[in-house]
């Protein structure tokens, strides 16, 4: 096993990154494969999502970047393999682990602003994980900083989720740009892909922006399409992943879809 690491990103708010990185990551336990989602956002919003309430849980993904070892910057696999061991739950009854962010990741910048190797901390740390799940999806904040830069160059590719409205376009286009100046900097150039959410098809503005992406990118452009469905909201509300909270909805069905596309492709 050599995991998978995928960067769930976006530089818009609100277009589904957590919503993909639990319901993916369900739908991927599903078909019997080990996952990880870890919550990179200061807002911790896949955490509460959980139940797993800043304050309240003792060890989370911002132990990673301010361990004294690494502090030290000699960092050894053992000591980032029982730091892990300590973020990472596996919650009852979803189907993948998931280790929780903490609300002071928003320090990291200023925490880590004479750091060498600041950026390939994550990716370093993850090294010891790599042969104990299948996939590793990262659900990474909204804003450009060091959390994010870390994601990227942890990840092997790039989730794009694109709330399909003219504004996401604009998302998209910040985020290529963010990869293309990250790009010059990596041994090897990070891919991506785009995928289409809250899709709702009488919705004029919703068919345009899919043609539109249709169009330019078709090649980077997953073939699955996440309609809109009011069942993310109340699994949300009920701590859970909308395959346990209405297994047989569109949207369950359709991040089932996305697994199994997934899978083919790696
Ligand atoms: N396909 C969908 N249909 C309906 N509602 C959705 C869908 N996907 C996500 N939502 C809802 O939209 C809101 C924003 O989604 P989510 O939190 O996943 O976005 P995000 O990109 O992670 O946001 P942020 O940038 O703030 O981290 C949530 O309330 C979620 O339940
Ligand atoms: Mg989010």
């Amino acid at each position: 096993m050599t995991a998978k690491v995928f960067g769930i990103a976006n530089q818009k708010g609100g277009v589904g990154k957590t919503t993909t990185a639990l319901s993916l990551a369900a739908a991927l336990g599903e078909k019997g494969r080990k996952v990880l989602v870890m919550d990179l956002d200061p807002h911790c919003c896949a955490s509460v999502h959980l139940r797993y309430y800043p304050g309240t849980v003792s060890h989370t993904v911002y132990d990673i970047f301010m361990n004294e070892e690494a502090l030290a910057d000699t960092p050894s696999l053992p000591d980032y393999a029982q730091l892990w061991n300590r973020i990472i739950n596996t919650p009852e009854d979803l189907g993948f682990d998931f280790a929780p962010a903490a609300v002071q990741l928003a320090d990291l910048d200023g925490d880590l602003k004479n750091r060498p190797g600041k950026g390939n901390i994550l990716n370093q740390s993850l090294e010891c994980l790599r042969d104990r799940y299948d996939y590793i999806l990262l659900d990474c904040p909204p804003h450009l900083g060091i959390l994010l830069v870390n994601a990227l160059v942890a990840a092997d590719m790039l989730i794009v989720p694109i709330q399909t409205d003219f504004l996401a376009v604009h998302g998209l286009k910040l985020l290529i740009d963010t990869v293309k100046i990250l790009n010059k900097a990596l041994p090897e150039p990070l891919d991506f892909r785009a995928l289409p959410t809250m899709y709702d098809k009488r919705a004029k503005a919703c068919t345009k922006v899919l043609d539109l992406l249709n169009n330019k990118m078709s090649d980077r452009l997953f073939e699955t399409i996440i309609g809109m469905d009011t069942k993310f909201r109340e699994a949300s509300a009920m701590g859970t992943v909308i395959s346990k909270a209405a297994p047989t909805s569109r949207g369950a069905q359709a991040y089932k879809a996305l697994a199994e596309e997934i899978c083919t492709l790696w």
